[in-house]
C-alpha cells in the first residue's frame, strides 16, 4: 500500500506504523525518524535540525523533499509500498510529492487522519519512550515496555525525546494547526481521504483503520 499517515505531534502515527508494516510490507518512512538518526550520527543537516527541532519548528521543505525523493529512489523496500508518517507536512511539501508520485506512475491510495483533540496530547507526549536506533515508541502509562526503560525487542535502553516537553510540544501544535492541517483539504479533494478517531485505544484505532481501508 501507498499511504500517508497525517497527525499532531502524538496522535499515534509512529505507535500504528508497525501494524501497518506488518500487515502490508511496505517500508515505514517516518521523517523525524530520518532527522533523529541524522542527529544521532551527528551530520552537519542534524546538528541544523536539532536547532529547529527542539523549539519545535519545521525543517525546511527543501530538505524535506529532497529526503523523501532520495528513500523512494534508493530504498528498494519502497517498492513494495511505504507508509509516510510525518511527511507531508505543508502544502508545498504535499504538492511535490504529488508530482513524484505521479511522475513514477504510484500515485497515493490513501491518506489517513488521525484526530485527537490537543487537550489528550500533552499526557501522551510527556509520558513517551523511545527506543533511538528503530523509532519504536512506547508510554510510561498507556503503553508501558515489557522491562521498565527497555525495549521489548532488542532490550537496549529507552529514552526520552529532546521536543517532547510542554513547551516545545505547544510550538509544534502551533505548526501542525497552521501548516500541516491545511493538507487534509488537499487529500479531502483527491477522495483518498480517511478521518479516524485516534482519541480511543490503541487496538481500537488500529481495527478502525483496516475497516477505513476496506482491509478488515
Ligand atoms: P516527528 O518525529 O514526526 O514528530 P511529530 O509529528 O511531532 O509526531 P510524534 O512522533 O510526536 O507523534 P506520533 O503521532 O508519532 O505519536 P506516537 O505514536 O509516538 O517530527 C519531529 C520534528 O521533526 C518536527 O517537529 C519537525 O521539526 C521535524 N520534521 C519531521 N518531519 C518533517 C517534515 N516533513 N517537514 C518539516 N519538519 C519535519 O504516540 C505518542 C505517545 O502516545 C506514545 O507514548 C504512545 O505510546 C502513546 N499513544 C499512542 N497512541 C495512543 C492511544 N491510542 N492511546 C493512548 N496512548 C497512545
Ligand atoms: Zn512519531
Amino acid at each position: 500500500i501507498r499511504m500517508v499517515l497525517i497527525g499532531p505531534p502524538g496522535a499515534g502515527k509512529g505507535t500504528q506504523a508497525p501494524n501497518l508494516i506488518n500487515k502490508f510490507g511496505a517500508a515505514h518512512l517516518a521523517t523525524g525518524d530520518m532527522l533523529r538518526s541524522q542527529i544521532a550520527k551527528g551530520t552537519e543537516l542534524g546538528l541544523e535540525a536539532k536547532k529547529i527541532m527542539d523549539k519545535g519548528g519545521l525543517v525546511s521543505d527543501e530538505i524535506m523533499v529532497g529526503m523523501i525523493k532520495d528513500e523512494l529512489t534508493n530504498n528498494t523496500a519502497c517498492q513494495k509500498g511505504f507508509i509516510l508518517d510525518g511527511f507531508p507536512r505543508t502544502i508545498p511539501q504535499a504538492e511535490k510529492l504529488d508530482q513524484m508520485l505521479t511522475e513514477r506512475g504510484t500515485p497515493l491510495q490513501a491518506a489517513v487522519e488521525l484526530k485527537v483533540d490537543d487537550d489528550l496530547l500533552v499526557a501522551r507526549i510527556t509520558g513517551r519512550l523511545i527506543h533511538q536506533a528503530s523509532g519504536r515508541s512506547y508510554h510510561k502509562l498507556f503503553n508501558p515496555p515489557k522491562v521498565d526503560m527497555k525495549d521489548d525487542v532488542t532490550g537496549e535502553p529507552l529514552v526520552q525525546r529532546s521536543d517532547d516537553n510542554e513547551e516545545s510540544l505547544k510550538k509544534r501544535l502551533d505548526a501542525y494547526h497552521n501548516q500541516t492541517e491545511p493538507i487534509v483539504d488537499f487529500y479531502k479533494k483527491t477522495g483518498i481521504w480517511h478521518g479516524i478517531d485516534a482519541a480511543q485505544a490503541p487496538a481500537t484505532v488500529w481495527e478502525n483503520i483496516l475497516k477505513a481501508l476496506g482491509k478488515n
